[in-house]
């Protein structure tokens, strides 16, 4: 397995792993530094020999980043976004532990199964999601790793030391989305507390690092929309430029994020719905254009606007449409 820290590319790399976190992720810096700095001490080889290269708790509401913040930082360091994810919830029942851990019968479970793929495509991340909604059996047994090779109910051993192991909970996520404005070294506390009284004192210890994820102001979530609603839109010009035979440039209005972030964050699933309403609107209002003929052949830019109650259309910019 490729030691990175061993080459000058390797290092450069290593070295912009924060500052490519923090372009990707808005709003969460600290966050976003530790994960960063857990995620270097690993790779730098500066973790206990026969341990995973990190354990890391992530802690924060449903949709500000947490996740994502993994993806980019597998792709950044590994060049793969390939992370094995284990989704908790799906093993909250004692009847299904045995599908992750296998059976004494022989039968694989999923964790082997993932870990497996996960080498072949070259990523070091072991994702486990929700941790908080496993069966007791599951998250015991998968925090409890001590030793980086563990034993499966198969009797397969699985060696997790060249692997971060990272587990995601929403303990303390109800109570954060009601903390706006609060302090974020506040937060950080509460959300701890909160992770005391539901993991056990030796299974947090275990972690080398908590890594608490805040809730996003209002101008953050602008900003992502900002983001979703560029890359929809350069996406939509090489679309409409195909299709038309000329360059065609769909541009969008400042009131269109405005509008769109109204529609797309939630209050309990923060920036999660956001992308669909995005791509969403904007197709709408650029079919809707199509439908009613003004935007075709000949037209060389369209400018999304949002100033109308019935939601986005499309304008074009030789003969701007009225509705
Ligand atoms: N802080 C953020 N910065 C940039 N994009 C974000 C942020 N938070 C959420 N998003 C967007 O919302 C999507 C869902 O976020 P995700 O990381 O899956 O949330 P969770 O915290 O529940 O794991 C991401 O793919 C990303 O596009
Ligand atoms: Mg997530």
């Amino acid at each position: 397995m490729a030691d990175f820290s061993s080459d000058r590319a390797g290092l450069a790399g290593l070295r912009r792993l924060r500052e490519h976190l923090q372009d990707t992720i808005l709003g969460q810096e600290e966050a976003v530094a530790g994960l960063s700095d857990a995620l270097l001490a690993g790779e730098m080889g500066h973790t206990p020999h026969g341990r995973p290269r990190s354990m890391l708790l992530v802690l924060g509401p449903t949709g500000t980043g947490k996740t994502r913040a993994v993806t980019e930082a597998s792709r950044h360091l590994y060049g793969t976004e390939a992370i094995a994810r284990i989704n908790a919830a799906e093993f909250s029942s004692e009847e299904r532990v045995p599908l992750l851990l296998g059976t004494a019968a022989g039968a694989r479970g999923l964790l082997g199964a993932q870990v497996e793929r996960l080498r072949a495509a070259g990523g070091r991340i072991l994702l486990l999601d929700e941790i908080e909604k496993a069966n007791p059996r599951v998250s015991d047994y998968l925090l409890g790793i001590e030793e980086a090779a563990i034993t499966l109910a198969s009797g397969e051993t699985l060696d997790l030391s060249d692997l971060h192991v990272i587990a995601t909970s929403n303990v303390g996520s109800a109570g954060i989305v009601e903390m706006e404005g609060v302090a974020r070294s506040s937060v950080r506390r509460y959300v701890e507390q909160e992770a005391a009284a539901h993991f056990r004192p030796e299974v947090l210890a275990r972690f080398t690092s908590i890594l608490v994820f805040g809730h996003l102001t209002r101008e953050i979530q602008l900003r992502i929309c900002g983001r979703m609603v560029d890359h929809e839109v350069s996406f939509q010009s090489g679309v409409l430029s195909r299709k038309f035979g000329h360059p065609h440039r769909v541009l969008a209005g400042p009131d269109v994020c405005r509008r769109l972030v109204g529609e797309g964050w939630h209050r309990s699933l923060g920036a999660r719905p956001m992308r669909n309403v995005v791509e969403r609107r904007i197709r709408g209002a650029l079919v809707d254009s199509q439908l009613r003929g003004a935007l075709g052949p000949g037209v060389r830019e369209s400018v999304l606007l949002a100033d109308r109650p019935e939601g986005i259309r499309a304008a074009v910019a030789r003969a701007p449409i009225t509705l």
